[in-house]
């Protein structure tokens, strides 16, 4: 993968599981391989993709907020910049509640997706510690956060975004992440940062989207990452360092071996508080090896 070319673009909004303190531990792993294409079913914030600039890329999300917000960064962004100014001036609390609760609203159906990406920037830089959270009924829940300068318009990144987008070839889907890897050619890169698998006496703690990613999703997952790397391509995958995802990923079969690297990571959106801090989180890499 080519190095970092525009050292500008990065992630616009605060991610539950962002990789940025994490790039330099995962950089040793990245292929050295130019022009790969690149896949990043998970992309969240697109800590890792927004670093390596691939020419080429898949990326996706189930949350179809988050897609379309980076839709609208490629293609409308002018009017973007100019309803996030509007936003700049509602970093109060009694604005905050108001705009986040729109969503509760029939109003909010007929809003356009600008409208819509607009809001989640203007929430997700307000709201609590950036936590992107939906209830019950996928509506967003979090607390105001009460930050004096929250960078709402980050006009620099978001042109910045936007050049990216329109200068590769860079595709954006929206669903699960083995539709979105289906197609991924021999020889491509696919980076997974799903959903962290808990540890047991953890609070099923669900903050991305309102169906939660089970231990079955997480097995999913590794048969699909079974499947890639027999086609020949070259996987890595990130998540928390619990012995069950160390024990999923401890055998080799005949043609695939993974290797467990552990990381640490500073993580500070927990739902609870005594929770964050220093964590082991893994880097697995898969690799096709036929045994001798
Ligand atoms: C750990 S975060 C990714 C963080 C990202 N690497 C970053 O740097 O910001 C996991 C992402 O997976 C998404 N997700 C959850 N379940 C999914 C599924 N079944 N298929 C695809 N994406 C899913 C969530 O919406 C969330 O954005």
């Amino acid at each position: 993968m080519r190095k970092k070319q525009n050292l500008i673009l990065q992630p616009v909004l605060k991610w539950a599981g962002g990789k940025r303190q994490l790039l330099p531990q995962l950089q040793e792993y990245f292929p050295k391989k130019k022009n790969t294409k690149y896949y990043e079913p998970f992309v969240g914030g697109g800590a890792v993709l927004f670093h390596l600039q691939p020419k080429k890329a898949v990326i996706n999300d189930y949350n179809e907020d988050l897609i379309n917000l980076y839709v609208c960064i490629k293609n409308n962004l002018e009017e973007l910049i100019e309803k996030l100014k509007f936003y700049e001036g509602k970093n109060d609390s009694v604005s905050y509640y108001e705009i986040r609760g729109v969503d509760r609203t029939a109003e909010y159906k007929k809003w356009t997706p600008v409208e819509k990406a607009a809001r989640l920037v203007y929430l997700n830089r307000t709201c609590y510690n950036g936590l992107f959270r939906m209830n019950s009924a996928g509506q967003f829940n979090s607390p105001y956060g009460s930050y004096k300068n929250p960078c709402i318009c980050n006009e620099p990144v978001l042109r910045a975004m936007n050049k990216y987008f329109n200068e590769n070839e860079i595709e954006f889907r929206i669903g699960d992440f083995e539709d979105a890897c289906k197609d991924a050619p021999k020889g491509s890169f696919i980076y997974l940062d799903p959903p962290y698998d808990q540890y047991d006496e953890q609070l099923n703690f669900v903050g991305y989207t309102k169906d939660g990613f089970t231990r079955d999703d997480q097995i999913r997952l590794k048969k699909m990452c079974d499947k890639l790397i027999e086609k020949g391509c070259y996987v890595m995958i990130s998540n928390s360092k619990t012995p069950f995802i160390v024990d999923l990923y401890k055998d080799s079969t005949k043609y695939i071996t993974y290797s467990i690297n552990t990381v640490n990571a500073r993580r500070n959106i927990n739902s609870n508080a005594q929770k964050r801090g220093e964590v082991e989180e893994v880097l697995i890499v898969g690799k096709l090896g036929i045994e001798e």
